[in-house]
């Protein structure tokens, strides 16, 4: 028994703000931004009344759907986020309500951008071990609410969106999870972190520089020791999905990896960082561009505050 990527859902908001737009409020401009992160446009939810919680659903809702699935047979919930609407419960308990997962567990994971690799791990070996036949890997974010939209070295990187994952039980051949590597170091947590909600000045802060350095040394690295680890190598990397958090990152880190141009999926342009968000929207657009095939080795690599890294390998 293998876990397989059964559905991608995703909600994205209609409002786009452009760099321009951020440029009326912060002084920064179109140019700058392009030059140093590759991003154009971010989704913005621009109602109060729109939660975490609902996008979270809202995603999950599609991914179920595309699923031909109903929420009884889900069986559990992982979600992430690092723009939740309350501290606790987790995220995951009011996707649960709002889905009407009667029976299914429900936690999150708080690895803020770096939530995929172990999530989607953690879902598939509980599906292997028979604990669980269908989990929802879910990945929200109202990034603009924990934004200090005067500190342009920040706001101009973000956006809001959600996806989720559904992950399910199947035995076939050539398909599904394949391996993960994960690491840490903990003594970098004051380079990237949001004040606990409700303390003064409850922003997202980041040394952008020493975040850049590690995302370009530590994907590349975890990457092939996945890779390692389940005893292939680069070359039999399909498409390779980084976390979107800026486009010097993914090409550097390309590079290192050797790995062509089109066998590296990039939509940072469009959306900024996502977060928890990332991975999966653009698995989304990736296979709505005609990218992924059946059997197709996917590698998903990502970094957040911790910090924290992974990669996580499947066949799709
Ligand atoms: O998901 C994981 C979390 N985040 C990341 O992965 C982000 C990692 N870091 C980065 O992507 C980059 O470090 C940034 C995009 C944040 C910054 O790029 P950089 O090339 O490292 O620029 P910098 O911070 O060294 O700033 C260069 C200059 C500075 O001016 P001075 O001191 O040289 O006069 C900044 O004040 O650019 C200035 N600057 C801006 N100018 C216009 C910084 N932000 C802006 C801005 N618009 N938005």
């Amino acid at each position: 028994m293998n876990a397989v990527i059964k559905s991608v859902g995703v909600y994205l908001p209609e409002f786009i703000a452009t760099n321009a737009e951020l440029a009326k409020t912060v002084d920064t401009n179109d140019e700058w931004i392009k030059s140093h992160t590759g991003i154009a446009e971010r989704r913005l939810i621009k109602d109060n009344n729109i939660l975490t919680a609902d996008i979270g659903y809202f995603a999950a809702k599609d991914a179920i759907e595309k699923a031909g699935i109903s929420p009884s047979q889900i069986d559990g919930i992982i979600a992430g986020t690092m723009s939740p609407d309350k501290q606790f419960p987790a995220l995951a308990c009011y996707i649960h309500a709002k889905l009407g997962c009667e029976g299914a567990f429900a936690f999150d994971i708080t690895a803020a951008c770096g939530f995929i690799p172990p999530a989607l791990n953690t879902a598939a070996l509980m599906i292997r071990s028979g604990q669980a036949k269908n989990i929802l890997v879910v990945g929200a974010e109202i990034c603009s609410r924990i934004l200090d939209w005067s500190d342009r070295n920040t706001c101009i990187l973000f956006g809001d969106g959600a996806a989720a994952v559904l992950l399910s039980a199947s035995e076939e051949n050539g398909r599904g999870f394949v391996g993960t590597a994960l690491a840490a170091n903990g003594n970098l947590a004051n380079i990237l972190y949001l004040n606990t909600l409700g303390a003064e000045a409850a922003f997202l802060r980041m040394e952008g520089t020493a975040v850049y350095k590690l995302a370009v040394v530590e994907l590349g690295a975890i990457t092939q020791r996945a890779l390692e680890n389940a005893g292939l190598s680069v070359s039999d990397i399909d498409l390779f999905v980084p976390h979107q958090a800026n486009i010097r990152i993914i090409q550097s880190v390309g590079k290192r990896l050797k790995l062509p141009a089109e066998k590296v999926m990039v939509n940072v342009d469009r959306y900024g960082n996502t977060s928890s968000a990332s991975i999966p929207i653009a698995l989304y657009e990736a296979e709505q561009q005609g990218r992924l095939k059946p059997g197709m080795l996917v590698a998903m690599a990502a970094i957040g505050g911790g910090m924290n890294w992974g990669c996580t390998l499947f066949r799709w």
